[in-house]
Parts: structure tokens; C-alpha cells; sequence
């Protein structure tokens, strides 16, 4: 493709992200992708670096097309990127911009002007307000003020950044070390995870969906911070678990491996697509201990589910996805705030259906990838308030306990961010129900 018609099939996906939100943006490309099998490798890098700058700069772009007095729309929006984000000059556009077949209009006076203008320039300007910088909704500047005081421009640029490729590696089946040689007779560098002992951190970004690491459930794509959440649940050999919003099966996995494939976890979730969608991961990882259980009972449970029956429940809730806005950009332009309430209303209702299945004595373990503490801290004060039987238990004993360091993200609850820690945006709290043995209570 030229460049010409590269910038035309970004301009083209861009309009078709803003047609739907909704709809998950890789999801989109990969079909894109798919009817145009002339694209190749090369196309696809340029057009997703301009369709991925627009999605995570929104705002800033938008701040300048406003600021030239230009009509925001995805054509002006692409040619913002370029400019600033690829450093586009006359030369570059007018190549590609020629009114060509396949290729964009040429520009017009006005177009011609904005580029000069913003010619040597970044992305930045000091009169733009934080949420212009940051490149989040302007309703939410002050939910994020509050959950990340003076880290907040920092946190905002991390999260503005691309994720890292994680894996997890499958610890049924293999090491870490055994991993790192296959990948490394790929070509493929890796890295330890800063903190999960099972993963690996991927140098640059690696398409590893055919690889045979992948196909024979050596190790499964997971962000450190999704380890570690797993791990802190601290389940054992022999337990019985539930992974409630088990969605396609991530945290079960992990949770089978760590339980080595002993004992007993229900994989529940209201949704029987996502469920099904693990069935093949959980059989190419050798996990035989997992039941899959569709959520369709009035209460919020699945049929004949016994209540108090399980040792840990792991609730994994759906949120406003603002800790994982590194991976899915678009994310950040489609949620308001009425949103943010469904999603807290939700998670109250769930973290009630699946407290009713921990045993006395038992672990709730909650869960979200969000940065905001209304979905985090002020879930759990909620809960706890209307379940007195239900104590917070410090996630830095568990972290002591399960990985052998200081916990470094928090001492009751976990926070994991981006810019300090390296992960996605994490929130875990521990809750134990009094009653029964203590025994689970030192793990
Ligand atoms: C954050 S995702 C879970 C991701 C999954 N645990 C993993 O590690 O891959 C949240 C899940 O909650 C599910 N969900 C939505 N409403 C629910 C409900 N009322 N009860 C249980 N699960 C629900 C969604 O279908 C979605 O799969």
C-alpha cells in the first residue's frame, strides 16, 4: 500500500471506532485485516500507529484542531497525529495526500495552514487543562485527583503508553526458564515480570497466537498484575474455589496451577459465550479440576450452587476497565458516568451473590482493573458495612506469604499502577468471614 492509501484506510478505520464504541477496537482491526489480505505487515504497523495515536491522544488532538478553529472529525483528527506524532512535513502530506485512487483529498487551505502551524511541534501545550494532557474524559479528572494525588500526570502518561506483553507461564507443564529458551530459539527476548515468579515480560510486541507455546498451554497471555491477583487468593492444593466472573477462563488457569491441579474450582459467569471460550484454554494447559457453571439463577448464582460451601471466591467483577486503558484505548472515550454507576451498582450486587458461597472462616477476594476507588476501596467499605461477618484481611500478609517480599502497593488493599509499578491499574481486597477454622487465615 502507499502511504497515501494507508493514511486513507485509517481515516476509514477511525470512523468506523467512532461509529461503535462499543465494539472492541483489535476486534475491528483484525476484521479489517482479514478482507484485505494485500495489507501487509508493514501496512498494518503504519495504519494502526495513526489509528492507536488517535485513540490514545483524543483530547490533546482534538485540543489543537479546536485550537487551529478545524472541524473535528477523523480526517483532521489523522492529520493531527501525523503532523505531531510522526512528524510529518509538507512533503510527506502532499505524497500522501494527492486525491489519488485509494488515497485522501488533497489538502485544503485551511488543512495546509494547520499543518504549518503545528509543524515542530508535540503534542503537549502548557494552557492545556490536565484531562487534555492526560487524554481522559474531563468528568472523571477529579475521580482519578483523588485515587492518585500528586502521581496523577505521571499515572495519566503511563497509562497513555502501550502495554508490555506478559505471559503466564504454566506451571502444570513446564518453567519460566523453559520458556524463556523456547522464545529465546524464536528470536523472542524476555524478562521476568517485576513481580509474578511465573511470568515473563516480552521485548517489543509479539504476535504469539500460532506459536506452540501458546498451542500446547505452556503459557497464556497475562498481565503481571492479572498474576498477581491470582496468587494473593491464595489457594491451595486440595480447595475448593470458585472464580466468579470467570469470563474465558484467565484466573482459572492460574488458579489451577497454583492449586496443582488438586481440589475443586467452579469457573462461573453470566455470560456462557466468554465460558466457552475457556474450554479450549483450560484443555490445552491440562487443567482437570475446572467445572464450567453458567450464572442464570434469580439470585445471582448458578443452579444447585451450595451456599458457604467453598473454601475462596475469587470475584473478578466487571468495572470500568480504567486500570487496562493502556490495551484498550478507545475504552476511555466510551465510558460516562452513569456507566461508572452501573458498574458500582453491579459489582455491589455480585460481591453479595458470591459472598453467600464463601465457608465460615473462608476469603472473598475482590478484583477490579480499575484506578478509581468508588470501584476499589469504596466497593469494599460498602460491602463490609453490610456484611459485618466479613473482615478485611491486609493483602501485604498475603503478599509476604505468597511471594516472600514486602508488598510494594499497598498494606490492606492492593493498588497496582502503571507508571509505578510497570502493570495495568489493579485494585485487590482480601476479605475473610469469620467462623470455621483459622487455618486458611495464615495462607
Ligand atoms: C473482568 S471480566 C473477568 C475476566 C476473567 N476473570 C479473566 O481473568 O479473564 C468480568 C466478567 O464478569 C462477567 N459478569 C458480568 N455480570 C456478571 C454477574 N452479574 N455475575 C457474574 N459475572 C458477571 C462478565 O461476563 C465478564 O466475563
Amino acid at each position: 500500500m502507499t502511504p497515501g492509501a494507508r493514511v486513507a484506510a485509517a481515516i476509514e478505520l477511525l470512523d468506523a471506532v467512532e461509529a461503535d464504541l462499543t465494539r472492541p477496537v483489535d476486534a475491528l482491526v483484525a476484521g479489517w485485516f482479514r478482507k484485505r489480505r494485500y495489507a501487509g505487515g508493514g501496512d498494518r504497523r503504519a495504519i494502526q500507529a495513526i489509528l492507536y495515536t488517535v485513540l490514545r491522544r483524543r483530547a490533546q488532538i482534538d485540543w489543537w484542531l479546536e485550537a487551529e478553529g478545524r472541524p473535528v472529525d477523523s480526517r483532521g483528527r489523522a492529520l493531527v497525529a501525523l503532523t505531531l506524532g510522526e512528524g510529518w512535513g509538507e512533503a510527506d502530506l502532499d505524497g500522501a495526500f494527492d486525491g489519488g485512487q485509494y488515497r485522501p483529498a488533497p489538502l485544503d487551505e485551511g488543512e495546509c495552514a494547520l499543518a504549518a502551524s503545528l509543524a515542530g511541534k508535540g503534542f503537549d501545550d502548557p494552557a492545556q487543562p490536565v484531562h487534555v494532557r492526560g487524554n481522559i474524559p474531563a468528568w472523571m479528572e477529579e475521580g482519578f485527583r483523588a485515587a492518585l494525588g500528586d502521581t496523577l500526570e505521571p499515572e495519566l502518561a503511563a497509562l497513555m503508553r502501550e502495554a508490555p506483553v506478559d505471559l503466564r507461564i504454566n506451571s502444570l507443564k513446564t518453567s519460566r526458564e523453559a520458556v524463556a529458551g523456547l522464545l529465546a530459539a524464536q528470536g523472542i527476548e524476555s524478562t521476568p515480570t517485576p513481580f509474578s515468579p511465573l511470568g515473563l515480560r516480552l521485548a517489543g510486541r509479539v504476535n504469539l497466537a500460532n506459536s506452540p507455546i501458546i498451542r500446547d498451554g505452556l503459557a497464556e497471555p497475562q498481565d503481571d498484575s492479572s498474576q498477581i491477583a491470582a496468587l494473593l487468593a491464595g489457594a491451595r492444593p486440595g480447595e475448593a474455589i470458585v472464580d466468579f466472573c470467570a469470563g474465558a477462563g484467565g484466573k482459572t488457569l492460574a488458579l489451577a496451577a497454583i492449586m496443582e491441579n488438586r481440589g475443586h474450582i467452579v469457573a462461573c459467569d453470566t455470560s456462557p459465550g466468554r465460558l466457552e471460550r475457556a474450554r479450549p484454554r483450560l484443555e490445552r494447559a491440562g487443567v482437570e479440576i475446572a467445572e464450567l457453571q453458567v450464572l442464570e439463577g434469580g439470585n445471582g448464582l448458578w443452579p444447585g450452587a451450595e451456599e458457604g460451601g467453598y473454601d475462596r471466591v475469587l470475584v473478578d467483577a466487571p468495572c470500568s476497565g480504567t486500570g487496562v486503558w493502556r490495551r484498550h484505548p478507545e475504552a476511555r472515550w466510551r465510558i460516562n458516568s452513569e456507566d461508572l454507576m452501573q458498574y458500582m451498582a453491579l459489582q455491589a450486587r455480585i460481591l453479595t451473590a458470591a459472598s453467600r458461597l464463601v465457608a465460615p472462616g473462608g476469603r472473598l477476594v475482590y478484583a477490579v482493573c480499575s484506578l478509581l476507588p468508588e470501584e476499589g476501596e469504596g466497593r469494599v467499605a460498602e460491602f463490609l458495612r453490610m456484611c459485618p461477618d466479613f473482615n478485611a484481611f491486609p493483602v501485604c500478609k498475603a503478599w509476604e506469604t505468597r511471594l516472600g517480599s514486602d508488598c510494594p502497593a499497598g498494606d490492606v488493599f492492593l493498588r497496582l499502577r502503571p507508571g509505578r509499578d510497570g502493570t495495568d491499574g489493579f485494585f485487590v481486597a482480601i476479605l475473610v468471614r469469620d467462623g470455621g477454622s483459622s487455618s486458611i487465615l495464615l495462607a
